[in-house]
């Protein structure tokens, strides 16, 4: 190539950079003259017929959806793109209400195979739930259909999901699935407390998820965990009406990975079922669960405020007399305020083959508003407990009270068996690592524990100091070394993602 030739190509080159916007996006109106579409019509046709441009563009580019309502019957965005999308969505997005007429059976809206998508524009996914949540029969019919999910990421990285609001979706709200580095930012998620699976947020397979000032409430969990999942961080969410924020449940499937490196900070729990809470189930398969912190947390009429559960059995699918194995450790539950429905407010209930380890309370100042007993705490093969600024009652059942007499405290087995009793309507996902929701009724727990209990207490700051060491029942793991820990903080940082 001459000079003179390398000298107009490099010019030319420069004039296009020159007259090229540096953050041009190319621009797809779905309401555009070439993809048609209209408010109060079916746009199912305009958005996948702009998403095939967009995904062809070599440009980064937007797909637009502006204000007003459009009915549409489902799409799955699929990739590899060639160049980062936006859908911006202003209007509001109407699935069909009968289930059946969802172009695909489990998915409304689904993203597959994708780079750097960002979801924004303060518009609205509604998923128009209602007559499928009557329809739902899932907790007496296995093979049911009702398992149309709003909106599914799968295989998808380096994701934004803000300003969107997911509405009365037959099912789960959002599934994540084999995912990285996704957030949600400003999201809102709302779906009556009586609505049937309709979990915010279920993340499995996937690492790097951050939830954020968001709002989720839901007829089931606010957000789920299934295995393989690290390195989250949920904060400044609010949760209610809802079945809490929960690990789990794990140990169902073959293969678990591990549920590793999870944050839940400044989380409102406003008349959830649930707050705080891990579940596995018994008879279980291995797994391991670890580096689980909820910190910063307010309950407001929560049932079940504080609550591992190894002998997760809804349905009675289980033998809860073989134990989980699903071993867990390193968890904490620290500066926890508000109110419980229920007096059992800490109750861990771990399993005996494979005892919990090294789990911390502290600054748990809970309050019971009910009228049958006092406010109490169990703890069943919890192995390294760490213990402070907690109240004798909700120290964990390891407080004996030698010098006062608290005849109505030791009468536990009537508060639990009242209150750890779901009702029979009420049914509760099963959020497994499979992405297929599971039906379940009711739950009991059977076992008759000793626990701690004691009127509110005015002994704040409470140190535990000894172990009871013939008393199997509470926390006969626990050992007074582990108390000197939480001064020095037990856990290693993060892996510095955080
Ligand atoms: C997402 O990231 C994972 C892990 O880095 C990678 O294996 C996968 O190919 C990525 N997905 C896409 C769609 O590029
Ligand atoms: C996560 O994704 C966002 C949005 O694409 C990106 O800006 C950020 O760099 C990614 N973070 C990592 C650690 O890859
Ligand atoms: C949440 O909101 C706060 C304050 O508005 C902001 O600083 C923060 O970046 C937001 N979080 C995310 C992940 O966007
Ligand atoms: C918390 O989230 C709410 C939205 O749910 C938002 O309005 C508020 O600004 C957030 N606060 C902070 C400090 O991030
Ligand atoms: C914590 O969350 C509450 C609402 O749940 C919000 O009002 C507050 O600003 C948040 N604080 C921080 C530091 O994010
Ligand atoms: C809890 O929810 C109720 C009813 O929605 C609401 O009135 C109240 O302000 C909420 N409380 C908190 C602390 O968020
Ligand atoms: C407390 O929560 C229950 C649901 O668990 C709800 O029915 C009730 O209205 C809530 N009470 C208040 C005062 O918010
Ligand atoms: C004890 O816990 C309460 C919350 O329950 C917290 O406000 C207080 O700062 C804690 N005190 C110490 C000394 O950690
Ligand atoms: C739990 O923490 C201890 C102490 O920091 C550490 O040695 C151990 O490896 C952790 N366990 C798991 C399963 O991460």
């Amino acid at each position: 190539m001459d000079q003179k030739l390398m000298n107009v190509l490099t010019i030319s080159f420069l004039l296009v950079l020159a007259f090229t916007p540096v953050h041009s996006s190319v621009f797809f109106d779905v309401t555009s003259a070439k993809y048609g579409g209209k408010p109060n019509t079916d746009i199912t046709k305009a958005l996948l017929n702009a998403w095939t441009d967009a995904c062809a563009s070599p440009w980064e580019s937007t797909i637009y959806v502006p204000k007003g309502t459009y009915g549409l019957k489902g799409a799955i965005f699929v990739g590899h793109c060639k160049a980062p999308i936006e859908l911006q969505v202003e209007g509001t997005l109407q699935a069909p209400e009968e289930t059946g007429q969802v172009t695909s059976p489990d998915t409304w809206v689904g993203f597959r195979y994708l780079n750097r998508l960002t979801l924004s524009g303060g518009g609205t996914f509604d998923g128009r739930g209602a007559l499928s949540w009557k329809q739902n029969d899932c907790n007496t019919n296995k093979n049911c259909k009702s398992r149309v999910v709003n909106i599914r990421f799968d295989f998808v990285n380096d994701t934004i999901i803000k300003d969107i609001t997911s509405l009365d979706s037959k099912n789960f709200h959002f599934n994540v699935f084999a995912c990285n580095n996704i957030t949600f930012q400003h999201a809102t998620i709302t779906a009556p407390g009586d609505s049937v699976n309709t979990d915010g947020i279920h993340i499995a397979r996937s690492t790097m998820v951050t939830v954020a000032n968001t709002s989720i409430g839901t007829g089931d969990d606010c957000i789920s965990l299934g295995d393989g999942t690290s390195q989250l961080k949920f904060t400044n969410v609010t949760c209610g009406p809802g079945h809490g924020i929960s690990i789990g449940s794990l140990g169902g499937h073959r293969d678990e990975q591990p549920v590793t490196g999870v944050i839940i900070k400044n989380v409102t729990f406003n008349s959830t079922q649930n707050g705080a809470r891990i579940k596995t189930w018994p008879g279980s398969y291995g797994g391991l669960v670890s580096d689980i912190h909820y910190e910063d947390i307010i309950m407001v009429n929560v049932s079940n405020p504080i609550i591992i559960d190894q002998e997760y059995c809804p349905w009675n699918l289980c033998n809860k007399k073989i134990p989980s194995k699903v071993k867990i450790s390193n968890v904490s539950f620290k500066n926890i305020k508000g109110t419980s429905t229920t007096p059992l407010a800490v109750n861990f209930i771990c399993s005996w083959s494979v005892p919990c380890e090294n789990v911390e309370i502290s600054g748990i100042d809970l309050t019971y508003t009910g009228h049958k007993g006092f406010i109490s705490s169990q703890c069943s093969n919890v192995k390294l407990a760490t213990i402070a600024n907690v109240t004798k009652a909700l120290a964990c059942g390891n407080y004996s009270p030698a010098s006062k007499n608290h005849t109505e405290a030791h009468s536990p087995e009537i508060s639990r068996s009242e209150n750890q009793t779901v009702s029979k309507n009420q049914t509760e996902t099963v959020a497994g690592n499979r992405n297929e929701p599971a039906r379940v009724d009711q739950r009991k727990y059977r076992r008759l524990l000793m626990t701690s209990s004691g009127p509110e207490s005015d002994d704040r700051f409470l140190r535990v100091t000894s172990s009871a060491p013939n008393n199997r029942s509470t926390c006969g793991w626990l050992q007074p070394r582990a108390i000197v820990q939480l001064l020095r903080g037990f856990w290693l940082p993060l892996h510095g993602w955080f």
